[in-house]
């Protein structure tokens, strides 16, 4: 070879590896160690599988492969046990590897090695494989022929952070159908979770057959109605329509055997004490009073659960016996979460049982109860999962924690030596809404974007890196009070279940948001191709209004550039193209969306600016807002935005809880003021109450101030209570005071009945 050609054939090295580096795969969970060497490796009819006879153990995730993956996308690949010496993936069992869930990848020109000392990381690295080949591979119809496809060439050493990466699907409140979970599963075990939380009993739904208990089918798994809307829209109403549906036991051992082949072990769930209203309808011997009752047919938490008789435990103690029957794997989750103790309180047989047993109250009758289940699974070999609730009154000595309120119960339980797995509502519950648009369909509420579920660590920091050993790893949970289809599911879960797989599984060190984005809006055109309905709020355009004001817009779509309108029409490609914050000084309505060339690829973006006096002037507040309602912080009171007609819970409403609201303002100088206005959010359903007053006080120097206006009795028709006070004649001043007097305790028969009620306020509009 002459210098000329060494010369050209290095640069294509370089200039390819160049690219690969660019825009190499997307590889979710990130591996732990990743290096792309340069060139690639071309799938061909003769490419073979090399299985040599002392590596035979592997053979269950080559078959996997062979059968479920390749051959969907059309390449028949065969097993051989003589080395071809190229065109070949080799799988090589190798005891060395610590982790059974290890892998090594190693992708050259003419040969694929793959390590691992157990199935399951060779089932990884096919994952990671299957990664590597183009988007195209998982769709079953294709254009070309998947036999021209490549591999870059990599070098890759992988293995999970956490041995618990888990999702959960709550089954009770809709029930989705065999087919859906098996979906569920495939999109799990191709970003590497090993663990699905099967909620598979409520209050609204039983959803498992029990054979000695035909009525758990025949009743307990059907409701009357559903609710229709929100839980806090108040009156109730209802859809009419009998719902229901449950799995039979040949369906659940069907799902079990295909997760199985997936590397996933099922935790079934079956609740108790509490949620257990559906249950109760079926048999309601079993409660504390003798009912009738029926399955729910609204959310929430209901009063009558479990009473703990012997009768109550030889149910449930057959009803686990059918459950390990079905599912093999060592966890069962007894629930033990919002079990409320009222029925206990006033039941003479749970008072004798507290006397008989020696407990201290009901939470000590909740704790033996569990202790009892844990007992009786404990000695048919099994180990029980409970949420954070099981720690009052005393843990089960066995028993791992689902920590859910919060990460404290998680630190209480491995500081006492049991063994947790994270899962806090604050960045693990994917039913909170996963943007502020106003046109994201309905849920639960709360808020939880993509990159802070991204941002979660499941180690919390007060744990000592001894104490920290008992993390066993974090899951997300997806509750489907207002998830009614499989789609909706899609939606709520991906692609915040993909945060959830890196951080459970990728090394700390190794995390980075901006990349995961990066590597997510690549990796879109494959869940694609697999048919699912995940959320594009990646692309969404965020907004941040800046003091000055002005209003700064971004988008993590790595491609898309930002187009908007202030003429009320809506952007095209030709719109004007955003580069830096654009300065707010009059009455203005922006539409914004993200474009790829000629094509908007984000949701509409919608804000409407109004300028009033105090605009840009952030208030002095004597009392701060909640730490939870404080997103926009004391500057969204008066930068000229107005909050969400139908959430509480964006930049723009700031709230309270237990304060009333006093803000002061300087204007700099003296001005003539003639209208003070604002708007209140009125929820009672959601314990937020509009307040009982405003008053406008008016001041020239800041200390001495008279009244210029007040408002009272007031009283919100819908969701929203506007007021505008109307200031005294020749107002003037420098120094505004607003005093909201809050609504204070709830009133009796409402929700959060004697809480304080939570105030929330809108923009503080001065004229
Ligand atoms: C839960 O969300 N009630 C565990
Ligand atoms: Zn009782």
């Amino acid at each position: 070879m002459n210098k000329h050609n060494l010369f050209t054939l290095a640069l294509i090295f370089f200039g390819w590896h160049i690219a690969a580096q660019n825009n190499p795969p997307a590889l979710i969970p990130l591996p732990a160690q990743l290096e792309y060497c340069g060139g690639h490796f071309s799938f061909s009819e003769s490419t073979r599988v090399l299985l040599r006879p002392a590596s035979q153990e592997l053979m269950p995730a080559a078959t996997y492969w062979l059968s479920h993956c390749f051959r969907r996308a059309g390449m028949e690949l065969y097993i051989i046990e003589n080395d071809p010496g190229q065109d070949v993936i080799e799988l090589v069992l190798d005891k060395k590897l610590p982790n059974p869930e290890a892998y090594r990848l190693q992708v050259d020109a003419n040969k694929i090695v793959i390590t691992a000392s157990a199935p399951a990381g060779a089932f990884y690295a096919f994952q990671t494989l299957r990664q590597l080949l183009p988007a195209d591979f998982e769709s079953s119809i294709h254009s070309g022929n998947v036999f021209k496809s490549q591999v870059p060439c990599v070098r890759i050493d992988d293995a999970p952070r956490f041995p618990y990466r888990g999702m959960h699907l709550d089954v009770g409140r809709h029930f989705f159908p065999v087919e859906f979970i098996k979906k569920y599963i495939d999109v799990l075990a191709l970003h590497k979770f090993n663990r699905f939380h099967w909620h598979l009993t409520e209050d609204q739904g039983w959803r498992i057959e029990i054979k000695q208990y035909p009525k758990l089918q025949e009743v307990a798994a059907w409701r009357k109605e559903t609710l229709i809307g929100h839980y806090s829209d108040q009156p109730h109403r209802f859809d009419g329509q009998r719902y229901g549906g449950f799995y039979t036991q040949d369906e659940i051992r069907e799902v079990v055997r295909y997760a199985a082949e997936r590397h996933i072990t099922i935790v079934p769930e079956i609740e108790l004490p509490g949620h257990s209203l559906a249950a109760l309808s079926a048999y309601p011997e079993l409660a504390c009073t003798p009912g009738p009752f029926e399955a729910a047919t609204k959310w929430g938490v209901f009063e009558d659960v479990y009473c703990p008789k012997e009768e109550t435990f030889t149910f449930l103690e057959n009803v686990l016996t059918e459950v390990m029957g079905l599912f093999p794997g060592e966890y069962i989750h007894i629930g033990g979460d919002e079990c409320p103790k009222d029925r206990w309180k006033t039941c003479p047989s749970c008072q004798a049982l507290i006397q008989k047993e020696g407990l201290k109250d009901e939470h000590g009758l909740q704790s033996y109860f569990i202790r009892r289940i844990e007992r009786f699974l404990n000695s048919k070999g099994r180990q029980i999962i409970g949420w954070d609730e099981i720690l009052e009154g005393g843990l089960a000595p066995n028993a791992t924690v689902m920590s859910w309120r919060g990460i404290e119960g998680g630190i209480a339980a491995a500081r006492q030596g049991h063994k947790v797995i994270m899962t806090p509502t604050s960045h693990c519950y994917l039913d909170y809404y996963q943007t502020n648009n106003t046109n994201e369909p309905l849920a639960i509420g709360g808020f939880l974007p993509l990159e802070k579920v991204y941002s979660y660590d499941p180690v919390p920091e007060e744990l000592t890196p001894q104490e920290a050993r008992y993390i066993l790893g974090a899951q997300g949970n997806v509750w489907t009070e207002y998830m009614r289809t499989s789609e909706q599911v899609e939606y709520m879960a991906f692609p915040r279940a993909l945060a959830i797989a890196e951080l459970t599984w990728t090394p700390k060190s190794k995390k980075n948001f901006e990349d995961f984005s990066t590597r997510l809006a690549r990796h879109f055109p494959r869940l694609d191709n697999l048919g699912l309905q995940y959320s594009k709020a990646l692309f969404c355009i965020r907004a941040q209004v800046q003091t000055g004001p002005a209003l700064a817009l971004s988008t993590l779509h790595p491609e898309g550039v930002i187009r908007y309108t202030t003429d009320g029409s809506h952007p095209a490609a030709q719109s004007q193209l955003y580069n830096n914050p654009v300065v707010l000084n009059q009455s203005t309505q922006f539409l914004a969306a993200v474009f790829v060339q000629q094509n908007a690829v984000s949701p509409l973006f919608s804000l409407r600016f109004e300028p009033h006096l105090a605009t840009g002037i952030v208030p002095d507040l004597s009392s701060l807002p909640h730490s939870s309602y404080n997103l926009g912080g004391p500057q969204a009171l008066t930068n000229g935005i107005s909050g969400s007609d139908s959430r509480y819970n964006d930049a723009e409403w700031l709230g309270w809880s237990g304060k009333d609201m006093e803000a002061v303002f300087d204007l700099g100088s003296v001005k003539s003021l003639s209208e003070f206005s604002t708007r209140f959010f009125h929820s009672p359903g959601e314990w937020i109450h509009a307040p009982q007053s405003v008053e406008i006080w008016a001041s020239a120097d800041g200390k001495k101030y008279r009244q210029a206006g007040k408002a009272e009795s007031l009283k919100a028709g819908g969701k929203l209570l506007p007021i505008s006070i109307s200031l005294k004649k020749n107002t003037k001043a420098r120094y505004v005071k607003v005093l909201v007097k809050r609504h204070g305790i709830i009133g009796q028969g409402l929700p959060g009945e004697g809480h304080e009620a939570w105030l929330f306020v809108d923009e503080l509009r001065l004229r």
